[in-house]
């Protein structure tokens, strides 16, 4: 039998060719930790959908924070919890100089000035509706949560946010954004934005954890069809447009083509959120000692590089780069 003289399997052969023709690594520079924050002290409690991601009032967070510096995770995420009480129509409280998210923002960067702070730009934390955008007879008024979203940004900016994350898929936010930054001074604060991000079912944990669902109806008028492809790319080229800094994929592992058409079109960095029911299922599976969990993990990241993400969002992290160190 003849058989070709090419023969992949050399490069397959030991340990140390494997290691060297290896394409996709994972390191934590390129990782961002989320954070889901409460008011309060001292708390710490495990999100019953999400084991081994906590709900941390700031001054756990803070210690929290100090674990993953250790281990070379520089860049964090930070989502908040309002209190029923807080919230209203027009998520007043996310601009309010008392909010106690703005605080957290300015706790982090007191703390950790080599870190990275990403905030969350979107009204649905602090909106008694529950949605992304001012909800009115069953609309989102996409302009008019503009101007809420600019003040929301400002007073992030102003506590001293490196990246903003809008994360509402408002029409023209990323430009509105930016024009309000700059005009505030803010030049230098970037803009990681939420470019495609589509109406997932892989939400629901994250919705638990912060109890933000939406009180009626659902997102489809603004996040995007599971279905849709092509659109992204319009998405992309208008954040480019508009002067985002960053563009990203939300969920990821069923979206890896979208992940990887957007590297093939743009220069800018690809974010890949690997989202709260894709680290539930793994989680739900592992306990059931369906999946090995650490190969499972380090082999969902690796396809989201591979497919071309430079930065992941992951509830894995930490517990990923515990166990390389
Ligand atoms: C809301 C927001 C959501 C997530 C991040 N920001 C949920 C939503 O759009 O309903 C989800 C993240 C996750 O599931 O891990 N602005």
């Amino acid at each position: 039998m003849e058989i070709n003289t090419r023969r992949p399997r050399r490069n397959r052969r030991t340990e140390s060719i494997r290691a060297m023709v290896q394409e996709t690594r994972l390191h934590p520079s390129q990782f961002i930790v989320p954070f889901f924050l409460v008011e309060g002290e001292a708390i710490r409690e495990e999100i019953s959908s999400m084991p081994g991601v906590f709900r941390f009032s700031l001054d756990e967070a803070l210690k929290e924070a100090a674990i993953c510096l250790e281990l070379g995770l520089t860049a964090f995420i930070l989502f908040p919890a309002i209190p029923e009480g807080k919230k209203d129509k027009y998520a007043t409280w996310s601009y309010h100089p008392e909010c106690s998210y703005l605080k957290a923002i300015a706790a982090f960067k007191a703390q950790f000035p080599q870190c990275t702070v990403i905030t969350d730009v979107a009204m649905d934390p602090y909106s008694s509706d529950g949605h992304d955008g001012i909800y009115e007879n069953g609309q989102i008024l996409n302009d008019q949560t503009l101007s809420v979203l600019g003040k929301m940004a400002v007073a992030q900016a102003q506590a001293g946010a490196d990246i903003l994350g809008p994360s509402d898929m408002m029409d023209g936010r990323v430009g509105y954004l930016r024009k309000a930054l700059d005009e505030a001074g803010f030049t230098q604060v970037g803009i990681m934005s939420y470019t495609a991000k589509y109406a997932s079912c892989f939400y629901g944990p994250f919705r638990d954890a912060l109890d933000s669902a939406p009180k009626h109806g659902n997102k489809l008028s603004y996040q995007m069809h599971p279905a849709n492809r092509r659109e992204a790319m319009l998405e992309a080229q208008l954040d480019e447009e508009e002067a985002a800094d960053f563009l990203m994929v939300k969920p990821a592992l069923a979206y890896l083509d979208i992940i990887s058409d957007l590297k093939q079109h743009s220069v800018l960095p690809i974010v890949a959120y690997n989202v709260s029911g894709e680290y539930a299922m793994v989680k739900a599976a592992a306990a059931r000692g369906w999946l090995d969990e650490k190969r499972a993990v380090e082999e969902i990241l690796t396809s989201i590089k591979r497919a071309g993400a430079d930065i992941i969002i992951s509830y894995f992290a930490k517990d990923f780069f515990s166990h390389k160190a």
